[in-house]
C-alpha cells in the first residue's frame, strides 16, 4: 500500500476536527472549526447541520495541508461523532429541514416521564439496554414528529432522511442527493433507544413506542467496514469508519480486552469499560452500550457511565462567571489555594446523569462562607470532576464485580495536571494517559484503518500506545473520607432542587 495516512474527522459537540495519523498512530496533522451553540430557550441545545457540514468541508484540506500531503495520500477516512444528536434532512436536495437537536437537549421530557410510567424503563432496558432519558436520541425524534406533523407526513411519504452527525457527514461526503450512502454504526445506534443490543437491528417495537417510521432511518454497520468512496475534496478515498466519540477513544486506548476502561474529560465526561463478547446489565445507573463491532462481525460491548458537565463547568467558569479568561486558567487558580476551602460544586446543570439520572436535578455551590475566594471555587469545580468520576467508578464496579485497578484518561482536560492529580487522589487508583490525548479521532482512524488494511489486526495497535504521565494517589484517607462526606451532602441537596 502507498498512501502512507489514515484521515479522520471527530464531529464533537463544540467543534468539528480533522486529524491526520501515521502508522505508528502519530498525529502528523489537523485542522479544526468551533459551531454555534444555539439556546432558544432554557433547556433546548441546538446546532446548525448545515453549518457542520460546511466545517467540515473546511478542516479536511486544512489537516492535509498542515502536514503538506494531498488526498492520493489518504488511505482511509473513518467519523467519530457526538453521540445521540441528530438532524432531519431532505433526500433529494440535502437540505436539513429541522436543526440537529444535541443530546444535552432536556425538550423531550414529557415523553420520556410518559414512558418511564408505561410500559416502563425496563421494558426499554431488556430490548436497547438504556432507559428512556432525554439524553437518547429517540424522545426528541417523538417530540419533533409531535410537534412537527407535517414532518411525519414527509418521513412517511419517503422525502427525509435522518441521522446522528456521523450518519449526516458520511451521507454528505459520499455525495449527498447525488448517491450518498445513508449509514450509522452500531456504537452510535446503540445510543438512539430504538435499536436492539443483542440483534443489532432496529426493534420494531421501539420504532412503534416513538412513532419513528422506519424509512427515514439509516442502515446498521460495522463501526469498521467500508460503505462507500468520498467525492469532492476527499474524491476516491475509502469511507471506512464510523463510531461514536466515546466509542472511538475507548478503541483509541486499546481497551480492546474486557475488563480495561477508560475516562474522556471533554465537554462531559464518559468512562467506558469494555465487557467484551456479553452485554452487562446495570443495576447501579450505567449504561449497557456498544463499544464496536468490526468487518467480520466481530464485536465487544461496554458498560458506560455517563456525567454530563465537566469541561463544561470549567467553560461557565470563564464564560458565566467570567473568573478566567481561558480554560487552562482554572489550573492556576485552583493552584493558589491548597483546598476548596468547604466549597462543593455539583453542576447538575440539566440534571444529573450516571449513575443517578435524574433530570430535575439543579445545580448546588454548598459550604459557601466569607472565606471562600475564586481560588477555593475553581479547586471545587476541578474536585466536582474528580467526585463525579467517582461516583461512577464505584457503580461501575458495583456493576461489574471487580474494583478498578489503574485509570486510562485522554480528552482536552486532561493537560489539567492537578484535576488528574485530584482524579488519582478521590479514586484511589493510579491515573494514566498515553501519549496521544486525541483518542477520539485516533480510535476513528484505527478503525478505518484496518478496514482497508492499512493497519492487520488490534495486536499492532497496541504496539501504539505510550505512557506520557501517570499520577498516583497522595491523599490521607481521613481527608478522602470528609470530602466524600460532603459530595454525598451537596448530591442530596441537589437532588431536593427542582428545575
Ligand atoms: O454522549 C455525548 C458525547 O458523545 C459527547 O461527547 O466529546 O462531544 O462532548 P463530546
Amino acid at each position: 500500500m502507498t498512501s502512507r495516512y489514515v484521515l479522520s474527522i471527530d464531529q464533537g459537540t463544540t467543534s468539528t476536527r480533522a486529524m491526520v495519523f501515521d502508522r505508528n498512530g502519530r498525529l502528523a496533522g489537523m485542522g479544526q472549526r468551533e459551531h454555534r451553540q444555539i439556546f432558544p430557550r432554557p433547556g433546548w441545545v441546538e446546532h446548525d447541520a448545515a453549518q457542520i457540514w460546511a466545517n467540515t468541508r473546511r478542516v479536511i484540506p486544512q489537516a492535509l495541508a498542515d502536514l503538506g500531503i494531498s488526498v492520493a495520500d489518504v488511505a482511509a477516512v473513518g467519523v467519530a461523532s457526538q453521540r445521540e444528536t441528530f438532524v432531519l434532512w431532505e433526500r433529494d436536495s440535502g437540505r436539513p429541514v429541522c436543526p440537529a437537536i444535541v443530546w444535552q437537549d432536556t425538550r423531550s421530557q414529557l415523553i420520556v416521564d410518559r414512558l418511564l410510567d408505561d410500559p416502563g424503563a425496563d421494558f426499554f432496558r431488556s430490548r436497547a439496554g438504556i432507559p428512556p432519558a432525554a439524553y437518547f436520541t429517540a424522545p426528541r425524534l417523538s417530540w419533533l414528529m409531535e410537534t412537527h406533523p407535517d414532518l411525519r407526513v414527509r418521513a412517511l411519504r419517503g422525502e427525509l432522511l435522518m441521522g446522528t452527525m456521523e450518519t449526516w457527514l458520511i451521507w454528505n461526503l459520499t455525495g449527498g442527493p447525488d448517491g450518498g450512502v445513508h449509514v450509522t454504526d452500531v456504537t452510535n445506534a446503540s445510543r438512539t433507544l430504538l435499536m436492539n443490543l443483542k440483534t443489532l437491528d432496529w426493534d420494531p417495537d421501539l420504532l412503534e413506542f416513538f412513532d419513528v417510521p422506519e424509512a427515514i432511518l439509516p442502515r446498521i454497520v460495522p463501526s469498521s467496514k467500508v460503505v462507500g468512496t468520498a467525492v469532492g475534496g476527499l474524491a476516491g478515498v475509502p469511507v471506512a469508519a464510523a463510531v461514536g466519540d466515546q466509542q472511538g477513544a475507548l478503541f483509541g486506548q486499546t481497551c480492546f480486552d474486557a475488563g480495561e476502561v477508560k475516562c474522556t474529560y471533554g465537554t462531559g465526561a464518559f468512562l467506558l469499560m469494555n465487557t467484551g463478547a456479553d452485554i452487562v446489565t446495570s443495576t447501579h445507573g450505567m449504561l449497557p452500550t456498544v463499544a464496536y463491532q468490526l468487518a467480520d462481525g466481530s464485536k465487544a460491548y461496554a458498560l458506560e457511565g455517563s456525567i454530563a458537565v465537566a469541561g463544561g463547568l470549567v467553560q461557565w467558569v470563564r464564560d458565566g462567571l467570567g473568573l478566567i479568561e481561558s480554560a487552562p486558567q482554572i489550573e492556576t487558580l485552583a493552584r493558589t489555594v491548597d483546598d476548596s476551602g468547604g466549597c462543593v460544586v455539583v453542576p447538575a446543570f440539566t440534571g444529573l446523569f450516571s449513575p443517578y439520572w435524574s433530570s430535575s436535578a439543579r445545580g448546588v455551590i454548598s459550604g459557601l462562607t466569607s472565606f471562600v475566594t475564586a481560588g477555593h471555587l475553581a479547586r471545587a469545580v476541578l474536585e466536582s470532576c474528580a467526585w463525579q468520576t467517582n461516583d461512577v467508578v464505584e457503580a461501575m464496579a458495583a456493576d461489574a464485580g471487580v474494583p478498578l485497578k489503574s485509570l486510562r484518561v485522554d480528552g482536552g482536560m486532561t493537560s489539567n495536571h492537578l484535576l488528574m492529580q485530584l482524579v488519582a487522589d478521590v479514586l484511589d487508583v493510579s491515573v494514566v494517559r498515553p501519549t496521544s490525548s486525541e483518542t477520539v479521532s485516533l480510535g476513528a482512524a484505527y478503525l478505518a484503518g484496518l478496514a482497508v488494511g492499512y493497519w492487520p489486526d488490534v495486536h499492532v495497535l497496541r504496539r501504539n500506545w505510550h505512557r506520557a504521565g501517570q499520577w498516583d494517589p497522595q491523599l490521607r484517607s481521613e481527608l478522602r473520607e470528609q470530602q466524600r462526606a460532603a459530595w454525598r451532602a451537596a448530591i442530596v441537596r441537589t437532588l431536593d432542587v427542582r428545575g
